[in-house]
């Protein structure tokens, strides 16, 4: 099962993985994060999404586009999409949001370094700055594929309204914000459709709750009851919803467990009945976030 990002022309399987948690306060060990990638890479995954932020704190800016640039690197590893973000900071371990186009076009030039890539194929502002109009932070971006740096460009954490305006300015290829069967805000106020009618990929972040958030899911009868039908897990399942939800959908699981994505792998093969998918829409609103 593949889908195609936005008007791109790039095929990626169905899952993609997320590589966050391979780089945060916790990480495993080098050689586990490797593992991780390497066992997504042999199980068929052809898109991983990092950001320069994807570490501990500024000084450690670049540690997940490092990761992924090394372990492609040991297997000359080709027909893989990555994806990276630009536009938050960690000072102190902290998420700030950085917008200013200044700002945006060195962390590009910081990532083509420590990605090893002439061209980013899919370049993400990671969140809106409040602090900095939105349409100058999409220029920059515009401006950085103008100039061959990166060849698409992605959104992350954005409504509709400053989607519109960012396709006023540049093509947009992908929107990617936080979605799971408990947490459906876009699928229910139209951005996921919206991006279905434009030809634009969501890709849904924290796709089984997120780093605490997923372990809400074994509780979650629902979930239980079919996954126990189809000898699959909660996560694949809840993966298998999202798939279900449009072809233009793409969920990137995270993993710092081979375990974790090589099960997340199996949700792009686990067919989901109708009847399943409305016992899954159904599920207590109480129960969302
Ligand atoms: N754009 C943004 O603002 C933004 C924000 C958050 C995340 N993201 C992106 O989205 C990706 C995914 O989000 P996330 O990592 O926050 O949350 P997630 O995908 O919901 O996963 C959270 C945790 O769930 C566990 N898990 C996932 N699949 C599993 C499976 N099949 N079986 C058992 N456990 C499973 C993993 O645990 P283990 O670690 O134990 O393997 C993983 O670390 C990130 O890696 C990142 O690339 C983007």
């Amino acid at each position: 099962m593949y889908r195609t990002i936005g008007n791109t022309g790039i095929r990626v399987f169905a899952i993609g993985l997320g590589a966050m948690p391979l780089s945060l306060a916790g990480r495993p060990p080098r050689e586990r994060a490797e593992a991780v990638i390497d066992a997504a890479l042999d199980a068929g995954l052809t898109f991983i999404d990092t950001a320069n932020c994807y570490c501990v704190d500024d000084h450690d800016i670049g540690h997940n586009e490092r990761l992924i640039r090394d372990a492609l690197r040991c297997r000359h590893a080709a027909g893989v999409t990555v994806a990276t973000k630009g536009g938050l900071t960690r000072p102190d371990g902290r998420w700030e949001r950085d917008g200013r186009p200044s700002s945006l076009q060195a962390a590009c030039e910081q990532s083509l370094q420590d990605l090893g890539l002439e061209t980013i194929p899919l370049y993400q502002l990671h969140a809106p700055d409040p602090a900095v109009p939105f349409t100058d932070s999409v220029g920059a971006l515009a401006r950085l594929r103008d100039a061959g740096k990166i060849a698409h460009v992605g959104l992350s954490n954005v409504d509709i309204p400053q989607l519109e305006a960012a396709r006023a300015i540049v093509p947009v290829a992908s929107v990617q914000n936080r979605c799971h069967v408990l947490c459906r805000r876009d699928l229910d106020n139209g951005l996921v459709d919206y991006c279905r009618q434009h030809g634009i990929t969501y890709i849904a972040y924290s796709p089984v709750g997120g780093g605490n958030g997923h372990k809400r899911l074994p509780g979650v009868a629902a979930l239980t009851e079919i996954a126990r039908a189809h000898a699959a897990s909660v996560y694949c399942v809840a993966l298998a919803w999202l798939l279900h939800k449009g072809e233009h959908i793409l969920p990137i699981p995270g993993a710092s467990r081979t375990t974790s994505i090589l099960d997340s792998v199996k949700a792009a093969s686990l067919k989901l009945t109708g009847a399943d998918v409305t016992s899954i829409d159904k599920i207590d609103a109480g129960l969302r976030q």
